[in-house]
């Protein structure tokens, strides 16, 4: 098991490039199976998900080079194959070969997906969404077979707007004869990446990062060429860390839009900051101030920067109070924080109390998943003496070359076996 070692305190200058954003290359990837024959993906963030989805897509008889940032795909032998377990449970991701596969082969067999361990994380919205467009999902012991003769364009109303399930139906719909609509869609950025890529081969989608998406189903789609967009939840992790941190510190690649609700928590903590085009340039903040924070869908503040924006709220003063509305296990790291020193208190499964300032000191934590895991890097870089992070494998799987990123600009840490 990975161990990650960080000596506190170390102020932080220079220049930190956010990479491709994990949650959409970890889509495109999947998409790229409905190219008619070649796809090129730029910006693809170096994390493990990355890995094992090239390993699923070799496995289906895909060629993959993943050069400098770049993935050419060629699809041209394109082989409908089952998903075995040992991969589809190495991510979340996976169950994207669900709507891919199926809206290109009318069949596809895979395992329960993986990801953190978080909550329960059903995937019944994407589920229904499938049978809505005629399909048949048999489910045994965990194994999913979704079979359809013929798919049909539907109007799907879900229930949430599930960021997994409108990728997944909007693939699946690529299949489908007709239009689907899908209503209460989600608008997260990731939709948009993957629905422009979907574009880019020819489908016609309308109305993406909306809370309504129309797809024409295409039978004939064309090479695909796409971008990743900037990863907007590494961004707000360097962005937290700066603000405890920076000296002058640049983060280089920020779109503004995909972060506001970020931003606009911080103006209320007291953080201070400037932003040129992409670049953002940020300095350590003295006198933080407690907040109340809920999780929302986007545009609301982000489940995924709940658990590194609890660590600096225990160096703001006052009482925070966070709500957590996505997920019911989404505190595990406040164990192993309140023993580097913070306080907080869980009130119920979904509220957190935060008292702060406290000075923390580094000591023997464990990564329980990814974000978590953020939460604890941070506190470690700010804690005064070593701090050392077991499990930390699952810090990497959101983090590309997180090492390097922050030893360039100052910090001192170091994976060790
Ligand atoms: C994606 C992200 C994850 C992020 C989350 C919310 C990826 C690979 N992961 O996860 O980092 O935290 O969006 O922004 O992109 N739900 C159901 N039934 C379903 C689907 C979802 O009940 O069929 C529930 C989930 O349990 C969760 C909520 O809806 O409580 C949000 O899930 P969803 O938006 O689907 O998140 P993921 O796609 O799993």
């Amino acid at each position: 098991m990975s161990k990650l070692k960080i000596e506190g305190k170390h102020i932080l200058s220079g220049e930190i490039q956010i990479s491709g954003a994990k949650n959409s290359a970890v889509a495109l990837l999947p998409a790229a199976v409905l190219a008619k024959k070649k796809s090129i993906i730029y910006n693809v963030p170096e994390i493990s998900d990355i890995k094992y989805l090239i390993d699923i897509m070799k496995l289906l008889n895909c060629e993959v080079e993943h050069k400098d940032g770049t993935l050419y795909i060629d699809s041209s032998n394109l082989k409908n194959k089952p998903i075995p377990e040992e991969l589809s449970v190495q991510m979340r991701a996976s169950y994207y070969f669900m709507g891919a596969l199926l809206a290109k082969f009318g069949k596809v067999e895979i395992s329960f997906p993986g990801g953190c361990n978080i909550g329960a994380r059903p995937i019944d919205i994407h589920i229904k969404g499938f049978e809505q467009l005629g399909a048949t999902v048999d489910i045994v012991k965990n194994r999913y077979t979704i079979t359809a003769d013929k798919l049909k364009g539907a109007k799907i109303f879900f229930d949430f707007p599930s960021v997994g399930a409108t990728i997944n139906i909007m693939m699946a719909a690529v299949g489908a004869e007709g239009t689907t609509i899908i209503e209460n869609a989600a608008m997260e950025p990731e939709i948009v990446n993957v629905a422009s890529f979907l574009i880019n081969m020819g489908v016609k989608i309308r109305g993406a990062g909306t809370k309504r998406i129309e797809i024409d189903g295409c039978k004939d789609l064309d090479n695909g060429v796409c971008e990743v967009f900037p990863d907007r939840i590494e961004s707000g992790t360097y962005i937290i860390i700066g603000a405890l941190l920076g000296d002058n510190l640049k983060i280089k690649g920020i779109i503004k839009e995909h972060i506001e609700a970020l931003l606009i928590k911080l103006k209320e903590i007291g953080v201070d900051y400037e932003i040129d085009n992409d670049v953002m340039t940020i300095s350590k903040c003295e006198n933080l101030k407690a907040v109340n924070l809920k999780t929302l869908v986007f545009p609301g503040f982000p489940t995924d920067l709940q658990q590194p924006l609890v660590t600096l709220l225990t160096q703001a003063k006052g009482k925070s109070l966070v709500e957590e509305t996505l997920y019911e296990n989404r505190f595990k790291n406040t164990y192993d924080l309140n023993r580097m020193g913070a306080i907080t208190n869980i009130l119920t499964m979904n509220k957190l109390e935060v008292k702060g300032p406290k000075n923390l000191k580094g000591t023997h934590v464990i990564a329980t998943d990814l974000r978590g895991g953020a939460s604890l890097l941070i506190a470690g870089l700010i804690a005064a003496g070593e701090t050392e992070i077991d499990n930390c494998d699952v810090i990497l799987r959101g983090y590309g070359n997180l090492v390097e990123k922050l030893s360039n600009v100052g910090a001192k840490l170091e994976i060790t076996e």
